[in-house]
């Protein structure tokens, strides 16, 4: 029985993975674009990295952290080397800056998968997509609201309304040490009552106890010091910053400072995206922050960046939950129907690909179908015309063109029809002039 389920899961996309077919995939492409169109308007350049990097890389996002101590896709590869699956975007980048050292600042963007072994549910995978963006090499608060807008932007270009931005400072290196020993002080004092798993994650990091959701351990927690009122006089000083900022752009937010992001990287601004119209479990939507030593630590020079990961799965959950759709699938401009039988192949093939070439969406059937299932077909595809291969147009280098949703058919000449198809769907102006 087990060995008969094996053999259907064989041939499965694995658990925690999917296909992503049309029509949904026509909401990736949109989705996909208005992130490129909103980044180059932004200056930011397209970047690719490897699916895979040593494993040192993402070592540097923390150790202690769930997504590289327990759900990193880490092998050993047939040379002996170490070997990761991103789990998330930002290591690969500033490996990237760290390798090549391109000119400062540095505004790049990406659309990739990424690899975390969870716990498989909705709006939750092992592979996920993520469209990002990262700014290396400034150290200037305007950059983070630079970064924060793209992000708040491209929600709003989704049709998304219901979306949270929850905005926290993680302080810099003079703030930080300080705030978590008094923090670890403070929980261990409480510990006691709490139990070994709570003192555990206390010596691991108190920081990252913060965001628990432990019922148990919430009274403690509330009542933890709050970095933000442990910043120094500098990151206090740009966390301000960036608060007016976002005022004077009329973008909302709300702090928050027990958003302690899942990486060990950051320091100074932290954000995420949650959209309300999704379980808490799953509503993160999108989250970045800065981080001052991933460089430095990658043997780079000292460079800050700044930047955020949107997943695009649950960005799309979130756009089906407030029922706006990033874009039908197109439909096809003009189905070609070929009346003429075997004769009229090579004229078919000839010009489905002419007017493609020539801007237009064309479609037709393929094999030895009927001209009645043609017409079928053309339906199918929604399309606006259909171009017509007859005996009596053939004779006159003509063919006829019907106009779908008026059934109006009129006769073009073979050698005009592209031009003439183009201007009729670029005024929508159907066929009688
Ligand atoms: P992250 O918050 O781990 O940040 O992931 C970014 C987004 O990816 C999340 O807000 C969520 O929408 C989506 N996501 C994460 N894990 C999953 C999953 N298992 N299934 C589906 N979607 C998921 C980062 O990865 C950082 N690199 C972001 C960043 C960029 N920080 C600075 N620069």
């Amino acid at each position: 029985m087990a060995e008969q389920s094996d053999e259907r899961a064989r041939y499965r996309a694995p658990v925690g993975t999917h296909d992503v077919l049309p029509p949904e995939s026509a909401q990736w492409t949109a989705l996909v674009t208005a992130f490129a169109q909103r980044a180059d308007r932004y200056g930011f350049d397209l970047v690719v990295t490897p699916i895979f990097e040593h494993v040192d890389v993402f070592l540097r996002v923390g150790e202690s952290t769930d997504v590289v101590s327990k759900e990193m896709y880490d092998f050993e590869d047939k040379g002996g080397r170490r070997i990761a699956l991103r789990p998330e975007g930002t290591a690969p980048v500033v490996r990237a800056f760290v390798q090549h050292r391109p000119r400062v600042p540095w505004k790049v963007w990406y659309v990739a998968p990424h690899f975390r072994y969870e716990r498989p549910q909705k709006g939750r995978y092992r592979q996920h997509w993520q469209v990002g963006a990262e700014v290396l090499g400034v150290d200037d608060p305007d950059v983070d609201v630079e970064v924060i807008a793209l992000a708040h932007g491209f929600y709003r270009d989704l049709g998304l309304g219901r979306v949270t931005l929850k905005l926290n400072s993680m302080g810099d290196e003079q703030s930080r040490p300080g705030y978590e020993a008094r923090l670890r002080g403070y929980l261990l004092d409480h510990a006691g009552q709490l139990g070994d798993e709570f003192r555990a994650r206390v010596e691991a990091n108190p920081l990252r106890l913060l965001d628990s959701k432990r019922t148990e351990w919430q009274d403690v927690i509330e009542r933890a010091p709050q970095l933000t009122e442990h910043l120094s006089d500098e990151s206090r000083r740009e966390f301000e910053t960036v608060q007016q900022r976002l005022d004077a752009l009329g973008i909302p937010y709300e702090l928050d400072p027990r958003l302690v992001r899942g990486f060990d990287y950051y320091t100074g601004t932290t954000f995420e995206f949650q959209s309300d119209a999704l379980d808490a479990a799953q509503n993160a939507i999108g989250g970045g922050g800065r981080y001052g030593k991933l460089a430095e630590e990658m043997g780079g020079p000292p460079t800050t960046g700044i930047g955020f990961g949107i997943g695009i799965e649950r960005a799309l959950i979130a756009c089906a939950a407030e029922g706006v759709a990033p874009s039908a699938p197109p439909a096809a401009d003009v189905f070609v129907v070929n009346g003429l039988g075997a004769e009229g192949r090579a004229e078919v093939a000839v010009l489905v690909i002419e007017l493609r070439e020539d801007g237009l969406r064309a479609e037709r059937a393929y094999g030895d179908r009927s001209v009645k299932a043609q017409w079928r077909a053309a339906d199918q595809a929604g399309a606006a015309y259909a171009v017509m291969l007859g005996q009596r147009e053939a004779a006159r280098s003509a063919v006829a063109v019907k106009d779908l949703r008026t059934g109006e058919q009129v006769e073009v000449p073979r050698d005009a029809i592209a031009g003439w198809l183009r201007q009729r769907r670029d005024t929508e102006g159907g066929i009688t002039p």
